[in-house]
């Protein structure tokens, strides 16, 4: 394959996804679907957009074999993958040191697989080929400053950067999007690890700082996300559905019933059914071979994954992910449901559950 930018691109894939048990039980949390599509292929496809096609992505913890199988070696989506490795979750610097070899001289960008952005960020691409920094960071504003990574900013210039400070100097979060070179590689190597025992990229840029005071921002003023927690993932689902160029245009089957009522951005697969009386309320996205059965609400802001069958059904501000089966009267609100599982309204006098380990329940 032509590399036509000659950028690299570094994808981590790693770490534990302990904030989002049960449902990283399985897999890695970079796997979980919004808008039906795992995350960290929004992070792929962001990449080989700006004409980077050479990407690494560090696997480690569980399900890290699903990475592989998932992405193969690229070709599906128009670039070459190399895995790396982690051992352990040791951190952000700690990973992108893996990668050393694999850079082999040349600028690079690292996109944690956690985060999700909906607009291009080739201009960011094009200005770092052509600048001298040694590093650039995208900024975003952010209001719950303390669990980010945190840019003092004066006068266009960075002045420091401290990872989830407890008094934040500003509310511009060093978002997972970096822009290096192999500069960065010293600098983790005379790395300590910090209070979380990791190697914090914030660490090595704040120490890059220190040293020559070559590491330049961009600002991110559309939308950005660090998916980490359910909330997070729930938030990104309904704006992916209603903004991302991916999702622009309403995709609906042909002759759909008069019956159906359908509001807002709505996107349903192949091989629908969707039957007499439901409404549908964008923005939502209905997978393949999915059963909307009759008198279902829908919406807003839902993902139902392919193969689900949703009957007599109020469901909003929901993930639910493949091969479900929803009849249920109760209504099912901010909630993320994991493929193959069933809730119903079977039995009216009592609840039975068959719940994995970590699993969370409001009645
Ligand atoms: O999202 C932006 C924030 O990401 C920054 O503002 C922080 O400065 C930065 O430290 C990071 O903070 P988090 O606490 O959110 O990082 P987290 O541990 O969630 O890891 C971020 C991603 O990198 C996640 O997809 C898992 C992956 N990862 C993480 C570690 C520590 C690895 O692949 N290997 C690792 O060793």
């Amino acid at each position: 394959m032509e590399n036509l930018v000659k950028m690299k691109g570094i994808i981590l894939h790693g770490g534990h996804g302990t904030r989002l048990r049960p449902l990283t039980h399985t897999g890695p949390k970079q796997l979980l679907p919004i808008a039906n599509k795992p995350m960290s292929q929004y992070c792929l496809e962001t990449i080989a957009e700006t004409g980077i096609s050479d990407i690494a992505i560090i696997i480690g913890g569980v399900g890290a074999d699903k990475v592989r199988e998932y992405y193969g070696n690229g070709n599906k989506f128009g670039v070459n993958i190399t895995y790396i490795e982690q051992d352990e979750p040791r951190g952000i610097a700690h990973a992108i040191r893996l990668c050393k070899d694999f850079i082999n001289n040349e600028k690079f960008l690292v996109f944690l697989g956690d985060n999700i952005i909906q607009k291009s960020i080739a201009d960011f691409v094009e200005k770092f080929n052509n600048t001298n920094s040694d590093a650039t960071v995208l900024l975003c504003e952010v209001d719950n400053p303390s669990q980010f990574g945190i840019a003092d900013v004066e006068n266009g210039k960075i002045l420091k950067i401290t990872e989830k400070p407890k008094s934040p100097a500003s509310n511009l979060a060093v978002t997972g999007i970096y822009f290096l070179t192999p500069v960065i590689f010293e600098i983790i190597d005379n790395l300590k690890p910090s209070w979380r025992n990791e190697l914090e990229i914030t660490d090595a840029l704040d120490n890059l700082l220190k040293k020559n005071d070559n590491v330049s921002y961009e600002k991110i003023t559309d939308y950005w996300k660090d998916t980490g927690t359910p909330d997070d993932i729930l938030h990104a689902n309904g704006e992916i559905i209603s903004k991302h160029p991916a999702f622009q245009h309403r995709h609906l089957p042909k002759n759909l019933s008069e019956s159906i009522s359908i509001t807002g951005n709505v996107i349903i697969g192949e091989n629908c059914v969707i039957e007499e009386n439901v409404t549908i309320h964008g923005p939502v996205i209905i997978g393949n071979d999915c059963k909307v059965m009759s008198n279902s609400k829908i919406g807003p802001n839902v993902s139902l994954g392919d193969n689900s069958i949703i009957s007599v059904s109020l469901i909003e501000n929901s993930i639910i992910m493949q091969n479900c089966k929803i009849h249920s009267l109760t209504q099912i609100k901010n909630s993320i449901i994991a493929n193959n599982s069933e809730i119903t309204d079977d039995h009216e006098d009592e609840k039975i559950f068959l719940l994995g380990e970590g699993s969370k329940i409001s009645l």
